[in-house]
C-alpha cells in the first residue's frame, strides 16, 4: 500500500493542540502521516495546483502531498479558506465533506432540508427583507420569535422579538442589514436547557447538556451558558443520528431541545465543527475525546484506503 499522508487544520487554543497530537499519533500507528497547520488562508493556486505554505518556507502542492484534508477550526475560518476548501474537495476526500459542511453553515438551508425529510425543527419563515407584509403576518401568527443570521454561531446576532417589540423599530433594523435574506424562527417554549449530541461516522459518541445562565434564553457557552452531564434517551440519540445522516456530515454536533408546547424533541441546529471537551470540561466528567478521536482516525483510515 502506498504511504498515506493527510493534511490537517485544527484549532490550537482550548486544548486543540493536544487533540491534534493525539490524532497524529494514532494515525501514525496506522502508518498514516500528517502535515499539520494546512491553513488554506495562506494558500495560493497556480493553475491546477493548490500550494500551501505551512511552515513559512515549505510549499506543499496539496494534490501530490496529501490524500485527505481534515478541517476543524471554527474560530479562524474565513470566506477565502472555505472557497479553497471547495476547490480542494474536488481533488480529494475532505472531512467534513465540503457540501455537507457548507449546508450546515447555513441555518435556513439546514432547517429546510431537515423539515423536508421529516425531522422536527423549530418552525421558521424565510423571506426578503423588504417584505414587511410577511413580517407583520408572522408577528400576528407567533407571539414570540427569534431573528437569526443565517451563518452565525455562539448565539451571536440572535434577536428575540416578542409582542411588546416595536414593529417599526424592527423594520428599521432589517433595513439596515446588509443581507436581503431574513430567517425567523418561532420561539420554542423550552426549559432553557439543551442536548448536544456528538456523532462521528454514523456512531453515537457522547451527549452533554447546556443550560442558559439565569434570566437568559440562550444555552451557548459564549452567552454565559454552562455545561452539565446529561444522559440522553434513545429518542434523542436516534434523532441526532437521523439528522446527521440527512445533512451528510461525517462529524456533527446536534443541538436538540424539548419543545414543551408540541411535546416533542426538536433539532435546533447541526454543527459541523463541534468542539472537543476542554480540560476543564473533562474534569467535570465529559470523557468523550478518546472515543471521538478513535472514530475520526478510523474514518480517515477508511477514506484514504478507498482512494488508493
Ligand atoms: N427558536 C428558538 N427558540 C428558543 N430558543 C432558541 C431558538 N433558537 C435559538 N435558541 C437559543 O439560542 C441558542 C443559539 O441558537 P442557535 O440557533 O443554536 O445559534 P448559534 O449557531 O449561534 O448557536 C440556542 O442554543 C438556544 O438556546
Ligand atoms: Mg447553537
Amino acid at each position: 500500500m502506498k504511504k498515506r499522508t493527510i493534511g490537517m487544520w485544527i484549532y490550537q487554543n482550548g486544548g486543540g493542540k493536544e487533540i491534534e497530537n493525539q490524532l497524529k499519533n494514532q494515525l501514525l500507528e496506522r502508518e498514516i502521516n500528517s502535515i499539520t497547520g494546512v491553513d488554506l488562508n495562506k494558500a495560493i493556486v497556480s493553475n491546477g495546483s493548490i500550494l500551501c505554505d505551512t511552515y513559512g518556507n515549505c510549499n506543499y502542492d496539496l494534490k501530490s502531498s496529501i490524500d485527505l484534508f481534515f478541517s476543524y477550526n471554527a474560530g479562524e475560518q474565513t470566506p477565502y479558506q472555505t472557497y479553497l476548501y471547495q476547490a480542494l474537495d474536488k481533488l480529494m476526500p475532505t472531512i467534513n465533506n465540503y457540501e455537507a459542511f457548507m449546508l450546515t453553515e447555513d441555518k435556513f438551508q439546514t432547517s429546510f432540508l431537515l423539515k423536508n425529510n421529516g425531522i422536527a425543527t423549530a418552525d421558521y419563515e424565510f423571506f426578503h427583507k423588504d417584505n414587511h407584509l410577511h413580517l407583520e403576518t408572522i408577528m400576528d401568527k407567533w407571539s414570540s420569535l427569534v431573528c437569526k443570521p443565517l451563518n452565525g454561531w455562539g448565539g451571536k446576532g440572535l434577536t428575540k422579538i416578542d409582542h411588546n417589540s416595536d414593529i417599526l423599530l424592527l423594520k428599521k433594523s432589517l433595513e439596515q442589514l446588509d443581507l436581503t435574506k431574513v430567517y425567523i424562527e418561532k420561539l420554542i417554549d423550552y426549559d432553557n436547557t439543551d442536548y448536544r449530541v456528538d456523532i462521528v461516522d454514523g456512531n453515537y459518541i457522547a451527549c452533554y447538556g447546556r443550560k442558559a445562565k439565569k434570566g437568559d434564553w440562550k444555552t451557548n457557552i459564549t452567552s454565559g451558558g454552562s455545561i452539565f452531564l446529561r444522559e440522553p434517551e434513545d429518542d434523542v440519540i436516534n434523532l441526532a443520528l437521523k439528522a446527521t445522516k440527512i445533512t451528510g456530515l461525517e462529524i456533527a454536533g446536534v443541538d436538540i431541545l424539548y419543545d414543551r408546547e408540541k411535546e416533542q424533541y426538536v433539532v435546533l441546529e447541526v454543527n459541523g465543527i463541534p468542539a472537543f471537551a476542554t480540560q476543564e470540561q473533562e474534569s467535570l466528567g465529559l470523557s468523550f475525546n478518546d472515543k471521538k478521536i478513535q472514530h475520526i482516525v478510523e474514518l480517515i483510515d477508511r477514506k484514504t484506503s478507498l482512494n488508493i
